[in-house]
């Protein structure tokens, strides 16, 4: 198989994050969905060693900041190499609480999420969620992911689901 054909699917690029034991976390993720509008909700892909995966399981609550192309790459990149578990990333990352959610305050539209159920692989957990709120913050134009990888010249770590070696 030609492992380059998964990059033709697309996606968008976003920080998943939420509130555990009074501390706020997050990583960033490419792999979210729209399920339907009505109900409004969405499903994503989380590495089960991310520390995220284990927060999303515990609080089932949680926010999409939706980058757009003027987001700080230095988002991307908190984000999506360093792991809650080791740093508090929002110490570095500027955000503004919404429903008590952290929201990375450069991000042009959030979502506020309640997990329903979930699917497990032998690798991802795949979260549903319904959404609960959302809102449009101004009106940059979305991060694609292939905008991440050709314009920024981003790299993805083994954990995202979009990974290919070499
Ligand atoms: C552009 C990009 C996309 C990513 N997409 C995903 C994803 O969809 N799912 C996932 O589990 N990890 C994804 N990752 C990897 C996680 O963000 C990364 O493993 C992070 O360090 C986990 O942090 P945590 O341990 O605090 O949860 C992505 C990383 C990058 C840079």
């Amino acid at each position: 198989m030609n492992n380059n054909v998964f990059r033709n699917l697309s996606y968008g690029v976003y920080v998943v994050s939420c509130v555990i034991d009074g501390k706020y976390t997050g990583c960033t993720v490419n792999s979210i969905m729209q399920i339907t509008s009505s109900p409004a909700s969405i499903a994503l892909s989380v590495n089960k060693d991310n520390y995220t995966n284990l927060c999303l399981n515990k609080t089932k609550k949680f926010a999409v900041s939706i980058l757009s192309e003027t987001s700080n790459p230095m988002t991307i990149g908190t984000f999506g190499f360093r792991s809650g578990r080791d740093c508090n990333k929002f110490d570095i990352i500027p955000y503004t609480l919404i429903d008590g959610m952290p929201v990375v305050k450069d991000a042009c539209s959030y979502l506020i999420c309640n997990v329903t159920g979930k699917t497990e692989t032998s690798t991802h957990t795949v979260f549903l969620a319904d959404v609960i709120d959302g809102d449009i913050l101004d009106n940059n134009v979305p991060m694609t992911y292939s905008y991440y990888h050709n314009v920024i010249k981003g790299k993805s770590p083994k954990s995202a689901p979009t990974f290919i070696e070499g």
